[in-house]
């Protein structure tokens, strides 16, 4: 069966909640899917016209967190509602600061999170491409100090389906498992 191209599922697709503040120091977040490694230390992320961009272009500075398993809810609330409408991150209750490397909200209900400068927002092609910073783990997600995708339980957007799903158990090893294959007569 042949798919609507503008329906084609990519996966995995992200759920990275962007912090910024406006030009009045008020905290706000949104909810983004289409986002990416660039390059070593480097995310993009392909975003409209929203009340966060018109924050990034004014701060220069955002942050990503990764949205978990225990904040899905506040998760999604902050991609179906604006910052242009209502304080987002008062209504929400959770509790942010502001990061000690960049000019953005850290919402401390996400133990993972990027501190970004904006390296580039190019706004004809709506591509932010942050450099990151800093990035603030909670003791709680580590294992022998690197961030377990196990303990955190981060979860993907289904575009199928639209539902968020925790990303899942390990299959097999990287630049590993395809020996199997590269070193058989
Ligand atoms: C699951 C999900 C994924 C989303 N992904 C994106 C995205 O990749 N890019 C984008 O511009 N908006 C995306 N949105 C929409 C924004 O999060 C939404 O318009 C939000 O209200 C913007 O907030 P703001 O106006 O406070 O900045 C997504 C929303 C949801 C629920």
């Amino acid at each position: 069966m042949e798919f609507d191209s503008k329906k084609a599922v990519i996966v995995p697709e992200g759920v990275f909640i962007i912090g910024t503040y406006d030009e009045n120091g008020v905290p706000n977040a949104m909810n983004a899917a289409w986002g990416i490694q660039s390059d070593y230390g480097e995310i993009a992320l392909f975003l409209a016209k929203h009340k966060t961009t018109e924050n990034l272009k004014k701060t220069g500075a955002f942050t990503v967190a990764f949205a978990t398993k225990n904040t899905v809810t506040i998760s999604d609330y902050f991609g179906i509602e604006s910052g242009n409408n209502v304080n987002k991150i008062e209504k929400t209750g959770v509790h942010v600061h502001k990061s000690a490397h960049v000019n953005a909200p850290i919402i401390e209900e996400y133990p993972l999170v990027l501190e970004c400068e904006v390296k580039e927002w190019n706004e004809e092609k709506e591509m932010l491409t942050g450099k990151i910073i800093a990035q603030q783990a909670d003791e709680s997600i580590l294992t022998d100090g690197k961030v377990d995708l196990g303990k955190l339980q981060p979860i993907m957007y289904d575009a199928s389906f639209h539902v968020y799903r925790v990303i899942g158990e390990v299959v097999g090893k990287a630049f590993s498992d395809g020996n199997a294959i590269k070193n058989s007569l």
